[in-house]
């Protein structure tokens, strides 16, 4: 089933960078992760764009989503940088801060009843962490040390037939940076892991053996 209307309409409000088909890869993944009654989670909520069809899919199956994000932003949208969106500076702080844009996101969407936010750093987080999840997506920091310390800390927890997702995949290093692509590399190779879809830069992988 689609996205409900307010959903995608929500999601194509929100501020953030998944386009509507990748998007749509996403609710139609975490829809059948949420189907089997564990927790979905996100690395990198940034203003909440993709937590909405996550969320949305969790709503349907009476599921929650947990999303981490520190709210300080990646490299890339730091001040100079490509992504930088100068509205998402705290002024009093000077820095970055997305946790108050995801906030009134999530309430528009009304979709708060249905979040735990987490606001860290994914590997603190992870370690943690001791609980099966139906689907893990990965789009938080693109650094090589981010992107392999999301994995290594939250694909081991992707239960037996779950889901993981990675975004910002560039086979090709003219259309973007290399670690999400290495990390997908790394699941694969690892045999634990099986693809099932491919749209655009985002990549879903069925848990299909042990081990990450
Ligand atoms: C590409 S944005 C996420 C976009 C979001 N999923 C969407 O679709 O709108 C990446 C986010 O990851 C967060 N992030 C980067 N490194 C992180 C880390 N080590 N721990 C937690 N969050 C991190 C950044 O603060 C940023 O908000």
């Amino acid at each position: 089933m689609p996205p409900k209307p307010g959903i995608l309409a929500a999601f194509e409000a929100a501020k953030g960078f998944m386009p509507v088909d990748e998007g749509l890869a996403l609710y139609e993944a975490a829809e059948e992760a949420a189907a089997t009654g564990l927790p979905l989670l996100e690395v990198g909520t940034y203003c909440g764009r993709s937590t909405i069809l996550l969320a949305g899919a969790a709503r349907e199956a009476g599921g929650v989503v947990v999303t981490v994000d520190h709210h300080r932003g990646s490299e890339e949208q730091q001040p100079g940088w490509e992504y930088h969106d100068a509205s998402l500076v705290d002024p009093e702080v000077g820095r970055m801060d997305t946790l108050p844009a995801f906030r009134r996101t999530l309430h528009a969407a009304g979709l708060e009843e249905h979040v735990v936010a987490v606001v860290g750093r994914s590997p603190q987080v992870a370690a943690l962490w001791n609980a099966p999840l139906g689907l893990v997506f990965i789009d938080g920091g693109h650094t090589d040390e981010h992107a392999t310390a999301d994995y290594e800390g939250w694909a081991p927890h992707v239960a037996p037939g779950g889901l993981l997702v990675v975004h910002d995949v560039f086979p090709d290093p003219a259309d973007g940076g290399q670690a999400p692509y290495r990390v997908y590399r790394r699941a694969l190779a690892s045999g634990a892991f099986t693809e099932i879809s491919v749209t655009r830069s985002l990549r879903v992988l069925r848990r299909t053996g042990h081990g990450v």
